[in-house]
Parts: structure tokens; C-alpha cells; sequence
């Protein structure tokens, strides 16, 4: 196992920006940037041991800085939408940055995505991993309260990428943390995701309307497009939804207690990733807006290159009562883990 900085950049305000590179025990590599607490790769082995990077991302800050459609980012303080980026907390109206049309999208102009972190290595016998924390201030984006974030990402000897978030507040305000890394288990730049089989313990997602807001229905997947809960190739009815996946699925597990999410097959490289987690819903994007504007890496994403499966509260749920709430409080604790787990069959 092994951990090594090295010096990225600067962003345009002059802050200093590090590139952490951790391997664990069996190879698996990733590399995490302070920007953003962004994985800019992630090496996995397929069925033969041959490593490939499956995440889309970009060689450089400076493109990451310019036009980052969230490749491999922390989102906060609020991930997903907010509607008219307003909501009420205790009888204050409070105004959000609006940045998706008339909406609010994954914490405003300047998110958690574009902000850097501290950081520290860890380590220990079976795992590497970089603890990365941020201080989003009173007013940030709009937001109440001074807001103490830590994320932890741990690459363990089993082949896992963990995920952990924790955040303490000073004031009560709203948040829901999450991880935007687009995968393409076959290989970042090999094309398209539509032959990845997919499988979501969900047996409900929330309908959205035309702004991809929810209505605040809870409605079951079962007989729609949306069914998920036995694996199915992403491509197979992708054209019949109109825009292509862009979801939030409601998770059978609810009670706080780790559990699979998502399991993720490619059927050419024998890659498997399987998703547990803590929180109540996954958004799962097919990567629809991708266009071949954004050229990374040695390759160019188009639609559909990448998929993104984000655990998380269900969007604008600080304008939805009958959601679980996101409403943190002084005195609370937020917790948030994600295991991405990878193998081969
Ligand atoms: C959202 C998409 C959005 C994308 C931005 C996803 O999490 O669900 O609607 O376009 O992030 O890259």
C-alpha cells in the first residue's frame, strides 16, 4: 500500500491544489485532488487482472476548473435540485444561488465540487485512505450556518472504495452530501454504458416533472421503465425514456443501516461494482448531457459514456415534508457511507 502528494496547481484565487495517489495491496489505484475532493482515476482489474481507469475525469486543474460536469466530485452542501432554489427552515424563507435554470443543482455557483480541501493521508493494516475536511460558512450559497464538513475516502485491501462523510452545524440548515464519479467499468473513453447490467434494490423512485423537480409522489417501479430490481442492460429501454435516466430511486433499505444499493455488471470485461449504503435514495444518471464537449483524459464523452449512481436524500426535499428530512440541527451529527465494491466474473 502506499499514499504520495504531488502538487496539481493552483485555482484562479491562488489556492495551492495536491493530487494524492493511493495504491492498495492488490494494485487498485486511485487518485483524489483536493479540488473538489475530485477521483480524477480509479485503475480496477477485469476478469483477466488487466487494469483500466473507469472513471471519466480530465488531465489537468485547469480543465477541471473551466468545465467540470461534476466528474468525480464531492457535492454539498445540497446535492440534487431545490426548487426555485427557496425553502422554508423554521419559519425563515431562505433564497439559494440558482444554477440549473430556475433551480438550485448540487450546492449552487460555487459547490462543494469547487472548493479546496484540506487533507491528511491515513493508514492502516488493510487500508489507505485521505481524510479531507471543509468549513462552508454562514451565508455560503445561501445557506444557514457555519457548516464543519469531513470526508473520508478509504481504498481497502478488499477492493473497496469507501466513501464517509460527517458534518456538524452551528445553526440549523439543510444539507445532503454525495459523490459524483461517472464509471464506465469497461474503461473510461471505451464508449457507450448502454450494455451495463443494472440492478437497484428500489422498489419505488419519485416521478419528476419537466425541471426534473419531484412532484412528491413515491411511485412503485414495478410494469414502468424504471424497473430496475432485477438486472437489466442499461440500453434496453433507455430510448423510451424520454431525456434517458435521470432518477432518484427510493431504497428498500431506509433505517441508517449499510446496505447494497446498486450492483453494476459489464459484461465484456467481467467488471462488477456493487454500491452499499447508508442513506435512503440513489440518483441514477445515464450520463444524457454529456456531449463530446468535454474531452478528458486521452478520449471524448458523449452521451451516454459514463453513469453516475449518486447515494443520497431525495431532491428537493427540504420543500417535501413527506421526505425523509435534511434538516441538520446544532448538536447533530450528519453521517453518510457509501461502499463501492469491485470484483470480477
Ligand atoms: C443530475 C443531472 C445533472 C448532472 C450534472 C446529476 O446528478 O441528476 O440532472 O445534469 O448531475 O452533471
Amino acid at each position: 500500500m502506499s499514499i504520495k502528494k504531488q502538487a496539481f496547481g493552483k485555482t484562479k484565487d491562488g489556492k495551492d491544489v495536491d493530487l494524492y495517489k493511493l495504491t492498495n495491496a492488490n494494485g487498485l489505484k486511485t487518485e483524489i485532488m483536493t479540488y473538489g475532493g475530485i477521483v480524477r482515476t480509479l485503475d480496477v482489474p477485469d476478469r483477466n487482472g488487466n487494469f483500466a481507469d473507469i472513471v471519466l475525469g480530465y488531465d489537468t486543474l485547469g480543465e477541471y476548473i473551466e468545465n467540470n460536469p461534476y466528474f468525480g466530485a464531492l457535492v454539498g452542501r445540497c446535492g440534487n435540485r431545490i426548487a426555485k432554489g427557496k425553502f422554508t427552515l423554521d419559519g425563515v424563507e431562505y433564497t439559494l444561488a440558482t444554477n440549473n435554470g430556475p433551480n438550485h443543482l448540487h450546492g449552487g455557483v460555487k459547490g462543494f465540487d469547487k472548493v479546496v480541501w484540506d487533507a491528511e493521508p491515513m493508514e492502516d493494516k488493510t487500508s489507505i485512505g485521505l481524510k479531507l475536511t471543509y468549513l462552508s460558512k454562514d451565508g455560503e450559497e445561501g445557506y444557514p450556518g457555519n457548516l464543519n464538513c469531513t470526508v473520508i475516502y478509504t481504498l481497502t485491501n478488499d477492493n473497496e472504495l469507501k466513501v464517509s462523510y460527517e458534518a456538524e452545524t452551528d445553526k440549523a440548515t439543510v444539507m445532503n452530501l454525495t459523490h459524483h464519479s461517472y464509471f464506465n467499468l469497461a474503461g473510461h473513453g471505451s464508449g457507450d454504458i448502454l450494455g451495463h447490467e443494472l440492478m437497484l434494490t428500489a422498489d419505488n423512485f419519485t416521478p419528476v416533472d419537466e425541471g426534473l423537480i419531484p412532484t412528491g409522489e413515491i411511485k412503485s417501479v414495478k410494469g414502468t421503465l424504471m424497473d430496475f430490481t432485477k438486472p437489466m442492460p442499461i440500453g434496453a429501454r433507455i430510448a423510451q425514456v424520454k431525456g434517458g435516466y435521470d432518477h432518484n430511486y427510493v431504497l428498500n433499505n431506509s433505517d441508517g443501516s449499510l446496505a447494497l444499493a446498486a450492483s453494476v455488471y459489464e459484461p465484456k470485461s467481467g467488471r462488477v461494482m456493487e454500491i452499499f449504503t447508508t442513506e435512503p435514495a440513489i440518483q441514477f444518471y445515464s450520463g444524457n448531457f454529456l456531449d463530446g464537449s468535454n474531452k478528458g483524459k486521452g478520449a471524448v464523452y458523449n452521451k451516454h459514456d459514463g453513469f453516475c449512481l449518486e447515494t443520497q436524500h431525495f431532491p428537493d426535499s427540504p420543500n417535501k415534508p413527506n421526505f425523509p428530512s435534511v434538516v441538520l440541527r446544532p448538536g447533530e451529527k450528519y453521517t453518510h457511507l457509501t461502499v463501492h465494491k469491485f470484483s470480477a466474473r
